[in-house]
């Protein structure tokens, strides 16, 4: 017998399925574009900030001067910590990854924040805030802390990126320091339905709170398939050595049939329109840094696999983490902290996701084809 279940096809990673709509972000992975509610990220990464990208994704439009100056006040007057957080930063383990550090402080904050739970449309601006603004506090604090050092407390008359740098190493960011953080916020702040994407999505789905979709994202950004690839392509870079050493490196890469990190991605068949911007941060920080090795060995392997047929044939170009691990080392953050430096800029898309969700949510709830033993007898505990 066959039934209606048993004809329903498959789609295994759900590739290539529309499960929702958004209006947040649109990918074009064959023009090689990423647009944040129709606005190309090279304007906002150029001419814009991290503050109004994070304005225009919450609430739906670029601010005016008065919006954003509001704005950027509320945010940066959110970014204290209660004190008992602090004591949960220095209970953890050392060895907890930074990641899974997070998820926990996350979940954690939730606890010590009123009305956590709630899902207004107010309220959630204010959660989406508080997170965003909490999270570079706790993400330098840990680090801080893991060094033996007293963690910073955050200043409120810096710029989002700026203050997370000066929280994190303890001084003053320069002013190109401070623009290269900024434009990585603004371009990882969100992908469409990447994993931890929709990972929080389907948690809000059940109409729970934004801080347990973040704290389930978090862990979805942990696995190597998603936000690992950053440090994945430093430590490459790190292992070359030297520019002079790409050559032969890159033979016996291919020889091995070894994926390069950085190079590649499932939605861009050209250029990772963010791989470019990142690129020209990178070029200056390296012009600024007494290692600009690394930005010219990084060059050098780009240009081969963009030459070699292997790669033409594939479709296989710079991703943004090829140039985002560059520049996260030039800014100083150790490999470990990479995939939290992502979460750093996307908790932007997840908070608007939860809120997108809400304003007009259905339960997320696929089916799975059973594919299991069927009908089988019972037999006793001693019988068996
Ligand atoms: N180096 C060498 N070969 C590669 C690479 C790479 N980086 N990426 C893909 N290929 C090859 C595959 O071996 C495969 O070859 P085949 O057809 O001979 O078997 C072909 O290209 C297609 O590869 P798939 O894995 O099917 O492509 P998919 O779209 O699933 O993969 C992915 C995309 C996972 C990003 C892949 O390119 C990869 O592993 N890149 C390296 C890791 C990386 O940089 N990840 C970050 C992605 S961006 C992000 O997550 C923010």
């Amino acid at each position: 017998m066959t039934t209606k279940v048993e004809q329903a096809q498959v789609i295994r990673g759900l590739e290539g399925v529309y499960v929702s709509t958004t209006e947040l972000s649109r990918v074009d992975g064959e023009r090689g574009r990423l647009f944040y509610r129709g606005y190309a990220i090279e304007d906002l990464a150029e001419q814009g900030s991290f503050e109004e990208t994070a304005y225009l994704l919450w609430h739906g439009h670029l601010p005016t001067a008065t919006e954003l100056e509001r704005f950027s006040q509320q945010l940066a007057q959110s970014r204290r910590l209660p004190a008992r957080l602090y004591c949960v930063l220095y209970d953890l383990p050392r060895e907890t990854t930074p990641v899974t550090a997070m998820r926990t402080m996350v979940s954690a904050l939730a606890a010590w924040e009123p009305n956590a739970d709630a899902t207004t449309p107010e309220a959630e601006l204010y959660h989406a805030r508080r997170l965003t603004a909490t999270f570079t506090t706790m993400t330098a604090a840990l680090h801080r802390i893991r060094q033996g050092e007293e963690p910073v407390l955050p200043r409120d008359d810096l710029s989002h990126a700026a203050n997370f740098l000066y929280m994190f190493h303890g001084r003053e960011p320069s002013a190109a320091a401070a623009r290269a953080m900024d434009t990585f916020l603004v371009l990882y702040a969100d992908h469409g339905f990447n994993a931890s994407t929709f990972t929080a999505r389907v948690t809000a789905s059940t109409m729970s709170d934004m801080y347990s979709s973040v704290t389930a994202a978090l862990g979805a950004l942990k696995g190597p398939l998603h936000g690992g690839a950053m440090e994945a392509a430093m430590r490459q870079f790190l292992e070359i050595g030297a520019p002079d050493n790409v050559d032969a490196w890159f033979e016996r890469a291919l020889k091995e049939k070894r994926r390069i990190m950085g190079i590649g991605h499932r939605v861009y068949k050209t250029w990772d329109p963010r791989a470019r911007i990142l690129r020209e941060q990178a070029r200056i920080l390296a012009s600024e840094s007494d290692e600009p090795q690394w930005f010219e060995l990084a060059e050098r392997l780009a240009e081969r696999t963009l030459q070699h047929p292997y790669f033409q044939e594939r479709r296989l170009y710079p991703n943004v983490d090829y140039y985002g691990g560059l520049v996260a080392y030039y800014l100083g953050f150790p490999p470990e902290y990479y995939t939290l430096l992502f979460a750093v800029s996307r908790i932007v898309g997840w908070t608007a996701h939860v809120m997108e969700q809400h304003a007009d949510n259905r339960l997320i709830r696929p089916r799975a084809l059973y594919t299991g033993a069927e009908e089988l007898a019972y037999t006793p505990l001693q019988a068996r």
